[in-house]
């Protein structure tokens, strides 16, 4: 911690440039590679958080240029059509910076109420999540879905509760939210002194330093100033019944709250929680530092043939993601690979695990909102985007050396439904190859009714802006103007055991039966009461929210 805080002054850089490492073993790449994505609710801070840890980084000259606001809403990750009409931005990027010559991955998920599935399966290819809250608001709606996903791969979450230069919630309250509601415990590793317009700063719980809140200029470095708990300097800065507070709260903490253990904080049953204030970039510095030291390295990830060893010198990794003209002047299409093992190297020859067939890569990208550069070198932990002339699916794994084959995304359960009518039929070719296509991509989840008389596909997504993104690129992409009715259900589960099983508990009320793109039965619920009401009257049928991964099975298509 000493050795970074003396270092941090050292420029870092971005390494954006496609500037290379010289040669660096595999071991010391993933030694200083650390991936993370954040979760959190619209408006906690997540594009300010990413500015300043950006800023830390270098790779952008002034915060702000994540998501220029208003007018100058420019761009570093807004790029499409719909993006800039409606001032969001639907497609996460992924965006690598250095620090005290760390190389970080920041898996950029959407944040607004652009919520999709990306966000989900970018979360795939994390190996840390940031939990951000606002200090006034807990944990929110948005925050707690893309929990579960975090928690169903143990992966480590750190927890930054910002908004503390306003008033919030009593920061022990904070606490037990976390606890209770997410199952989730916590070790705070800084302390608040004060909140709102007394806010005074934070004491590190390790050095029990007092690190003094100034606020500073927007986008700006705050300075930070550092006082040992007895410096008779605090009495004068801060008020002493706010300090007194802090500190039995921390007392209380050191009794009774969970103890610091980096092996429960790497499998994700512990979450070290910093408070701070990111647009004052308070707490900002020191919260990247303490990532960098607690956070996991690249790991290795699960293939049928068991876990695949990052430092192995076979190269493999996972199309996480995939994006249909990223720059609209050439209609190109990319596929977001996570690199899992081994080295890439530009022009390297792959093997496509699904078809069997070899790939040269010759034009891999890194990509940074608009720009991009092509990479030379890439390790386990980095992303790198593929040129995809419609050969890779999400899901799919490369790989040199022996054959492996990671385990699929899971296709994660749906809340919004909706039919997707074409009401011009002389447009049906075109109509098909686009939700073929969508589908394909995983813009949305497609499922059919099971009488064959309802042709119609049905859009399942767990974000409205899915689907308009959808109707949008039919018709900008496809020529296709097409209607959306939707259907009044908000639940989606997968039947374990499958047809077999749904016949066994025979007629079954107050669901809908459709199927999915593998012919797999869904039953949609109007609501959780409709759904436990089913569970309770047919004991022996199990339900699943996750579709299972499928492999090696062609979906059935419009
Ligand atoms: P998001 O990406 O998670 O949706 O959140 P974003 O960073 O856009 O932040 C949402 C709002 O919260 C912004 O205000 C932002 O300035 C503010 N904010 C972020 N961090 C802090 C903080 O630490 N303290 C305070 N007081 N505010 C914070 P806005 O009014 O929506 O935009 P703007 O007018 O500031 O541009």
């Amino acid at each position: 911690m000493e050795s970074m805080s003396r270092i941090s002054n050292i420029e870092s850089k971005a390494n954006f440039s496609g500037d290379e490492e010289s040669e660096i073993s595999i071991k010391e790449a993933v030694g200083l590679r650390r991936n993370f994505a954040i979760i959190s609710h619209p408006d906690a801070g997540k594009t300010t958080l990413t500015e300043k840890l950006l800023l830390y980084g270098g790779a952008i000259q002034q915060a702000g240029a994540v998501k220029a606001r208003g007018e100058q809403r420019k761009v570093t990750s807004d790029w499409m059509e719909l993006e800039q009409q409606r001032g969001i931005s639907i497609t996460s990027t992924v965006l690598q910076f250095e620090y005290c010559s760390n190389k970080i991955n920041l898996l950029d998920t959407p944040g607004h109420q652009d919520f999709s599935e990306d966000t989900y399966r970018t979360l795939a290819a994390a190996d840390n999540a940031v939990m951000l809250e606002d200090a006034a608001k807990g944990l929110e709606p948005q925050t707690r879905k893309l929990f579960e996903v975090c928690r169903m791969r143990n992966i480590p979450i750190f927890t930054f509760i910002n908004k503390m230069d306003r008033p919030g919630q009593e920061p022990l309250a904070l606490l037990d939210e976390i606890e209770a509601e997410l199952g989730l415990k916590t070790w705070a590793v800084n302390w608040p002194i004060g909140s709102g317009d007394l806010f005074r700063g934070v004491i590190d719980r390790r050095t029990k330093d007092v690190v003094l809140f100034t606020r500073a200029e927007r986008g700006k470095q705050a300075t930070e100033e550092i006082l040992k708990l007895n410096d008779s300097k605090l009495q004068n800065l801060v008020e002493p019944e706010l300090l007194n507070k802090a500190l039995e709260e921390l007392e209380l903490l050191d009794l009774a709250g969970e103890k610091m253990n980096l092996d429960n904080i790497k499998n994700g049953e512990l979450t070290p929680v910093f408070f701070g204030s990111a647009m004052t970039n308070f707490g900002v510095r020191p919260f990247l530092e303490a990532f960098l030291e607690m956070a996991q390295r690249p790991i290795g990830r699960s293939t049928k043939e068991g876990i695949i060893d990052p430092l192995s010198n076979d190269f493999s990794g996972f199309v996480f993601k995939l994006q249909a003209n990223m720059d609209p002047r050439h209609r190109d299409r990319v596929a977001f690979i996570r690199v899992c093992s081994g080295r890439f190297q530009k022009d390297m020859t792959v093997r496509h695990a699904r078809t069997g067939k070899s790939i040269r890569l010759s034009r891999p990208q890194k990509i940074f909102g608009q720009d991009r550069a092509v990479v030379d070198d890439a390790y386990p932990g980095d992303i790198i985007g593929l040129n995809n002339p419609g050969m890779f699916a999400i899901g799919d794994t490369l790989y040199t050396g022996s054959r492996v084959e990671y385990e699929g995304i899971p296709c994660f359960s749906p809340e919004i439904f909706s039919w997707l009518r074409n009401p011009n039929p002389s447009a049906f070719k075109n109509f098909r190859k686009g939700v073929n296509e969508l589908r394909e991509e995983g813009a949305v989840q497609i499922l059919y009714d099971t009488d064959q008389s309802k042709r119609d596909p049905i859009l399942a997504a767990v974000g409205q802006l899915q689907l308009e993104v959808v109707q949008h690129r039919l018709e900008s992409e496809y020529g296709v103007s097409t209607r959306l009715d939707p259907l009044g259900y908000q639940v989606a589960r997968w039947v374990d055991g499958g047809w077999a099983s749904l016949e066994k508990v025979g007629r079954i009320f107050n669901c809908k039966i459709v199927q999915d793109a593998w012919s797999r039965p869904v039953l949609l619920f109007k609501n959780d009461w409709n759904l436990n009401q089913l569970l309770e009257d047919h004991q022996s049928l199990s339900l699943s929210a996750v579709a299972p991964v499928v492999s090696g099975v062609e979906p059935i298509t419009l």
